[in-house]
């Protein structure tokens, strides 16, 4: 300290030792980086990049995530790979906001008991799923994993699946008025090898139909949760990827 700025307003000696100065003063500095990073999210739409691929979850597969938070499979799955070296390398491309932006709410997660989930879909077939939630043990002979052996006995009742529908596209998914009208038959189509699944197709591209439990006759909550589990991660081609301009 200089005798020049001794005893000045801006002598930091003065500031340290004067509890309101220096709660003012903190004040000061806190408010100004406070205004850089909030402000600017009042005059921006979106802070999420969108990429080609993503489309609002199919009416089985939204059944199906339904039922995995009625689970709490998050209490033990992330699903959220974080952009490190480990991570990538275990489960993939580290995961883009794009690829939540319809979840409500979102299943990041905090805890990892089980390996993250985000690109989990296609990685095992369907009977390993199946085997492996009825009895994880019987797959993975270390493993800590409850069994979810019901899933498969419980016929899907989802209720009526178009308000499932509204509700997210009240808070910004969008479906269209066809979706939510044809929600009900959809969810039967994707899950039934004999039924037309090409008008569902065209409107959730990439969508998965065929009987995913083992037992084509019965539409089980299994059938819902691994249609859920297969698509996880398989929209967005992430490798090729470009975030497309922002709509303003
Ligand atoms: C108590 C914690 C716990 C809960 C709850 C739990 N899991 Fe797991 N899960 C694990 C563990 C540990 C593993 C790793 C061993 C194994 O594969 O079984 C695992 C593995 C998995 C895998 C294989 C992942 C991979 O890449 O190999 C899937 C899929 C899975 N769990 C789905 C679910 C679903 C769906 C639910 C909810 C119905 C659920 N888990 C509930 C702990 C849990």
């Amino acid at each position: 300290m200089t005798s020049k700025t001794k005893g000045k307003f801006w002598d930091h000696g003065r500031l340290e030792r004067n509890v309101s100065l220096l709660g003012i003063a903190s004040l000061i500095v806190v408010a100004i980086g406070g205004i850089v990073e909030i402000a600017p999210l009042f005059w921006i739409d979106n802070t999420i990049e969108k990429v080609d691929g993503m489309r609002p979850y199919t009416p089985l597969e939204l059944a199906g995530r339904n039922i995995y938070i009625r689970e709490g499979c998050y209490n033990c799955h992330s699903q959220m790979i974080r952009p490190f070296r480990d991570e990538t390398e275990r489960y993939g491309h580290y995961s883009l906001a794009a690829e939540s932006m319809y979840d409500h709410p979102f299943q990041w997660g905090s805890k990892r008991t089980g390996p993250d989930l985000a690109r989990v879909g296609g990685k095992y077939s369907d009977e390993w799923h199946v085997q492996h939630l009825k009895d994880p043990r019987a797959v993975v002979p270390e493993s800590i994993m409850p069994g979810y052996a019901f899933l498969a006995e419980r016929e899907l009742k989802p209720g009526d699946m178009s308000r499932d529908l509204t509700a997210l596209s009240n808070v910004g998914v969008p479906y269209s008025k066809d979706d939510i009208a044809s929600a009900n038959d959809d969810l039967k189509a994707q899950a039934d090898p004999d039924a037309d699944a090409k008008d569902l197709i065209k409107r959730y591209p990439k969508a998965q139909a065929r009987d995913f439990d083992g037992d084509p006759g019965k539409l089980t909550e299994m059938d819902a949760l691994v249609a859920y589990l297969q698509m996880l991660g398989t929209l967005v081609d992430v490798e090729s990827a470009r975030p497309q301009e922002v709509d303003r």
